[in-house]
Parts: C-alpha cells; sequence; structure tokens
C-alpha cells in the first residue's frame, strides 16, 4: 500500500503545501510565493511573511489535497517544516500541520528544512545511492553535507559569514537588478564575460571544507562603487559573470575536494542557488572527470517547496520518527542525524 504524505512549508516566503506518494510521485505540490510582497524592500520581510502566510495557508493546502485527488482519510502522516527558519512563518506551517494531524488522528512530522532541500534530489527519476555528498546552497544556507543513509547526516563545512545565496541577492540589489537576485544574474551574466574582474575567491585553511563569501561581496561593491564615482556606466553583465564564477569556482573546488576525500560517487546539489545554469554546469563537468555523478533537481523543486518535505518525511516516518503534539518551531536547527 502506498503511503501518502501531506507537507506544508512555511520557513520563508513561500506557503506551499503537497501531498507526495512514497516519497517519490509528486501528486501535488502547490507554491504561493511572496517574492511580489517583499521585492519593493529588496528582500524578506519576517512581520510580512508571517502574516501572509497566515493568509495562504489554508486555501494552499486545500488546493493541494483536491488537487492530488486524495482523500484526507487516505493520508498516512502530516510533515511540516520546523526549523530552520522564520520563527513566525514556521508557526503557522507548524500550527496548521499540528491541527490537522490531531483532527485526523495521524502522526506528525518535524523536517529539517535542510534535509527537506537534499530531498528533493530523491524527487528526480535518477537512483541515488550512499554514500551521498549533498551540497546546499541556498538564500539562507551554504552547507556540504555527507550522507551514509537515509537521514544520516554529517555535516562537512558550512559559511562563516554569507550564504551563497544571499551573496547573489545583496550583488543583484547593489546592481538594480531586483530581488531574488540569484536567477537575474543567472540570467544577465550569460552576455557577460565571466574573466573581466579577478573577485577573490576565499579558500580558508588547505583543508578547510567552509566558505566565506563576505570578502567577495565586499570587493564587489567596492568596484562598483568605483565606477559610479567614475561617473561611468557600471558594466552589470560582467560584473555579474565575474562575481558568479567567483561563487562557482569555490563552490566546485571544494566539492571536488571533499567527493574525493569522502570516495562518492554521487553527488547531489541542493537549494534555491542549486538552479543556477553555471554551476549545474561546471560542477557536472568537473565531477565528470573523475566518473562522479551529479544530481540536481528541477527548478521548481531547487527552491522552497512541500513536495521536498513530504519525500523527506517519508524517510522520518520509515524510522518512526514522528514528533508530538508539543513540537515546536527552531529557527536555528542545524541538520544532523
Ligand atoms: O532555497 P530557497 O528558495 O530559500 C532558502 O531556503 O533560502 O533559496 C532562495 C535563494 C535566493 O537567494 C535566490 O536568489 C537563490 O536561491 N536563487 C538563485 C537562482 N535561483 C534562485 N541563485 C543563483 N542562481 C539562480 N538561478
Ligand atoms: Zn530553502
Amino acid at each position: 500500500m502506498a503511503k501518502y504524505i501531506l507537507a506544508i512549508e512555511t520557513s520563508c516566503d513561500e506557503t506551499s503545501a503537497a501531498v507526495v506518494a512514497d516519497g517519490k510521485t509528486v501528486l501535488a505540490n502547490e507554491i504561493a510565493s511572496q517574492v511580489d510582497l517583499h521585492k519593493i524592500y529588496g528582500g524578506v520581510v519576517p512581520e510580512i511573511a508571517s502574516r501572509r502566510h497566515i493568509q495562504n495557508i489554508v486555501p494552499v493546502v486545500e488546493a493541494a489535497v483536491y488537487n492530488s485527488g486524495i482523500e484526507l482519510q487516505s493520508l498516512d502522516a502530516v510533515a511540516v517544516t520546523n526549523g530552520p527558519g522564520l520563527v513566525g512563518a514556521l508557526l503557522v506551517g507548524l500550527s496548521l500541520a499540528k491541527a490537522l494531524a490531531f483532527g485526523l488522528h495521524l502522526p506528525l512530522i518535524g523536517v529539517n528544512h535542510i534535509a527537506a532541500h537534499i530531498y528533493a534530489n530523491f524527487l528526480t527519476p535518477r537512483e541515488l545511492t550512499f554514500p551521498l555528498l549533498c551540497l546546499v546552497v541556498s538564500g539562507g544556507h551554504t552547507e556540504l553535507v555527507l550522507m551514509r543513509g537515509h537521514l544520516q547526516f554529517e555535516r562537512l563545512g558550512h559559511t562563516l559569514d554569507d550564504a551563497a545565496g544571499e551573496a547573489f541577492d545583496k550583488i543583484a540589489r547593489r546592481l538594480g537588478l531586483g530581488y531574488p537576485g540569484g536567477p537575474a544574474i543567472d540570467r544577465i551574466a550569460r552576455q557577460g564575460d565571466s574573466c573581466a574582474f579577478d573577485f577573490p575567491r576565499a579558500y580558508l585553511d588547505e583543508d578547510s571544507l567552509d566558505f566565506s563569501f563576505s570578502g567577495l561581496k565586499s570587493s564587489v561593491i567596492n568596484v562598483i562603487h568605483r565606477f559610479e564615482q567614475k561617473g561611468e556606466r557600471v558594466p552589470l553583465a560582467d560584473i555579474a559573470a565575474s562575481f558568479q564564477q567567483a561563487v562557482v569556482d569555490v563552490l566546485v573546488d571544494k566539492t571536488e575536494k571533499a567527493a574525493l576525500k569522502y570516495r562518492v560517487k554521487q553527488v547531489c546539489l541542493a537549494g534555491g542557488v542549486a538552479a543556477n545554469s553555471a554551476l549545474r554546469s561546471h560542477l557536472q563537468h568537473r565531477l565528470l572527470q573523475h566518473g562522479i555523478a551529479l544530481s540536481y533537481p528541477a527548478p521548481i523543486l531547487c527552491t522552497d517547496n512541500a513536495a521536498m518535505v513530504a519525500a523527506a518525511a517519508y524517510y522520518y516516518l520509515q524510522q518512526g520518527r514522528t514528533a508530538p503534539l508539543s513540537l515546536n518551531a527552531i529557527p536555528g536547527q542545524v541538520i544532523c542525524g
């Protein structure tokens, strides 16, 4: 008998609900994006995000259940992201998930948001085997995670300052490209020269698998400032392409190093920045030289969505890792096995 999980995701600025069968088949994945609402502020405003989640959450869940064709009575569990994320935003999803689990007498599953991003790869047709190396690059996180089995996470490295997506968003904002900045930089970089500016790459200690993007960000902002001071036209495409290349080089080099060190045969990309075309192609090319396969989700499954939460929740359920109704939001939750 197939297991049907209803999942809810409200950790940042997307209100999403999904129904997934056996952690693999997406029956419905509704996403109400708040991007237009936050655009004018140049980034996500937490209080506004929470309020909009409250308005969106019930219709989004109703639409997911209706579109899945699955009766509420046929569900096997209710899953929800309980961290990391914005606390007010997380609490909206959590409250409805608890109410549904209680009312329908279903198990409740609290899912780590980073784990959910990784499990978006299990929604792709490619079979994944362990050990698996995962590069999670989103607006809030940049992490290298080794998985030796389902839900067994070993954090090998993380960013010491800005997340990769955060750096994309901040540079895009400074270039006047709008929010979210990642897709805008990805687009405009295609018309630019990635060697036009030699921006710094932070490799930290020789063996370090940690990341740092704040020095790169400052350096790019200084270059933009110099053009403006001289009253010269800012070469948007060249700066975007060179900045993107600097981020991609560090991500690719460190992922390659970790893949070889831990002798993995498969790597998966996850998080919003996994939608970046330069990152996908450069990482694929580099890993192929070692016979290592790269997996990445479809763009819609890279950014925040509830299908990935349901995919991870399937394995939580299999392992009996259900949560009590006292489950709380943990805004700074780290990924661990
Ligand atoms: O995973 P996500 O939806 O939210 C978080 O959990 O943070 O990721 C959003 C981030 C934003 O910073 C956005 O600019 C970035 O992913 N992003 C991209 C691309 N698409 C989204 N960054 C670079 N290239 C893209 N194509
Ligand atoms: Zn995310």
